[in-house]
């Protein structure tokens, strides 16, 4: 079948709805500095993560065809919401329809190999948009992989709109941080590890230490997804001659650029120049 898309090599696509994915991409330019990156915000459109099924599998498949036909081979959606409730059905229903060669990879897969080795009581917290804890995605994925680890979820609906509205420093995230937090420690006291299972939510990492007993390790996923897509373009050298080196990063996003772009410049520490792009 012929593609619809460039067949020159071309960056890797990074996605997420809003700026939680630029922690992921951070990580990503960190162990991977030699790659051409374009990130895609659907600030627009965000948070995902009290929409349903078919908005959130709709508007991710959007981001993806966007990021495919900027010529990316490989795309990670760095949200857990849409790598919990589309990526499954994008990889095995539209793939082959939209390019059998080209990849999207999620971040809950890479973050459950790992936890395997950072619990030692084999009692793991989760903190989720709503859409990832209804999911179960995490349940499921531990289940199978580590079927000793017992999970416990909280969903955490007033942190994405935090970050996005960039509340994240102040007294109102206290409250909301404290109050979730006792509510995920209240499930288990033996919870040795919290995933924050969304890529929003280490913007608000000072504050969740703050109010997670200290014993508990709190856990990021931007190294892990790092590591796990250096471990796939060794895995997979075919792929990884289709990405281009240059070190450069393209911002794009759905909302007006220069709201993104001031906010984007200090997650990622450098000056961002963003593109308004519609999907
Ligand atoms: N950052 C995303 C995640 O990892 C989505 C947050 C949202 O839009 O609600 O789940």
């Amino acid at each position: 079948m012929a593609t619809k898309f460039s067949s020159q090599p071309a960056p890797i696509g990074v996605f997420d709805s809003g700026f939680g994915g630029l922690s992921i991409l951070r990580e990503i330019r960190k162990a991977l500095p030699q790659y051409d990156y374009i990130f895609l915000g659907d600030n627009a459109r965000a948070p995902y993560g009290n929409r349903s099924y078919q908005l959130v599998y709709e508007f991710t498949l959007q981001a993806v065809s966007y990021l495919f036909s900027q010529g990316c081979h490989l795309v990670i959606l760095a949200c857990n919401t849409a790598s919990a409730k589309a990526l499954r059905s994008i990889q095995q229903r539209d793939l082959k329809n939209l390019d059998p060669d080209r990849r999207v990879l999620g971040v809950i897969r890479p973050t459950v190999e790992e936890i395997g080795n950072l619990t030692k009581t084999r009692k793991v917290g989760i903190f989720g948009t709503p859409g990832t804890v209804q999911s179960l995605s995490y349940d499921i994925e531990i289940a199978k992989m580590h079927p000793d680890i017992k999970v416990y979820s909280h969903a955490c609906p007033m942190w994405v709109p935090l970050v996005e509205n960039r509340e994240s420093n102040g007294p109102g995230a206290d409250y909301f941080v404290k109050k979730d937090v006792e509510a995920l420690m209240k499930q288990c006291e033996d919870i040795d590890s919290i995933i924050l299972g969304c890529t929003h939510y280490p913007l608000l990492y000072d504050k969740i230490k703050q109010f997670t007993p200290p014993a508990v390790n709190i856990i990021e996923q931007g190294p892990i997804v790092a590591k796990s897509l250096k471990d796939y373009l060794n895995r997979h050298p075919e792929m990884e001659q289709r990405c281009t080196r240059g070190g450069t990063c393209q911002y794009c996003t759905t909302e007006d650029a220069s709201r993104f772009s001031p906010v984007a410049s200090i997650f990622v520490n450098h000056n961002v120049n963003a593109k308004h792009v519609i999907l």
